[in-house]
């Protein structure tokens, strides 16, 4: 995929991903490097729809399945194959790897749905699994359990980490424990991306 470097963030929600996508951004342009910070799902026609579903009443598993692996498609034609093409830095808040996760909480095989996405959308370079245990995620994002929404019930949270999790051999993942503060978890990060370059 051209010259540029492709990085994945994932983990469930409360990880610190945003945070931490928005700064390794930073360390790359202050090491002169182009970088496109994006996330999934985007703000195109089908992120907007599942997103706006999380507010008013969840899609049918196969029908948010698809939404998703629409939004990717165009997501990676648009952006993310033109800008690796072009040698930039692409930084994903979420990918492929969620839709394993979370489409798999659901029911669908976490390697079929990886399957379906590799068919298409580029694996990345480095995909960085922030790890945070669910009791603290849910701390973090102000949940107590009985009045999570639906993406952010604990059963499903587990059952997301554990597919994180499952990622950890691939030789492209890293995992990073986000306990502790902010510039920890970014300290962590970047003595990766200085080991992944040496
Ligand atoms: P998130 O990035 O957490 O959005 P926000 O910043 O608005 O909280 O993503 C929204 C939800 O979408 C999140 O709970 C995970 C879910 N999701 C899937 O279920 N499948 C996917 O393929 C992706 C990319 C996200």
């Amino acid at each position: 995929m051209g010259t540029g470097l492709f990085i994945v963030i994932e983990g469930i929600d409360g990880t610190g991903k945003s945070t931490q996508a928005k700064r390794l951004a930073e360390w790359f342009r202050s090491q002169g490097r182009e970088v496109v910070l994006s996330r999934e799902p985007t703000d195109g026609p089908w992120g907007a729809k599942v997103r706006e579903s999380a507010a008013t009443g969840r899609l049918a598993p196969e029908e948010e399945l698809e939404y998703f692996l629409n939004d990717r498609r165009q997501h990676v034609e648009e952006l993310i194959k033109p800008a690796l093409s072009a040698g930039k830095v692409v930084i994903l808040d979420r990918y492929y790897f969620s839709t394993m996760a979370y489409q798999g909480a659901r029911g669908f095989d976490p390697a079929s749905i990886r399957e379906r996405n590799e068919a298409f959308a580029p694996r990345p370079d480095l995909l960085l699994i922030l790890d945070l245990e669910v009791d603290q995620a849910l701390t973090r994002i102000g949940v107590r359990g009985d009045t999570a929404n639906e993406f952010e019930k604990r059963e499903n949270l587990e059952y997301c980490r554990n597919v994180f999790l499952s990622l950890a051999d691939e030789p492209f993942t890293r995992v990073i424990p986000t306990g502790g503060s902010l510039d920890e978890v970014t300290g962590r990060i970047l003595s990766e991306m200085n080991a992944h370059h040496h």
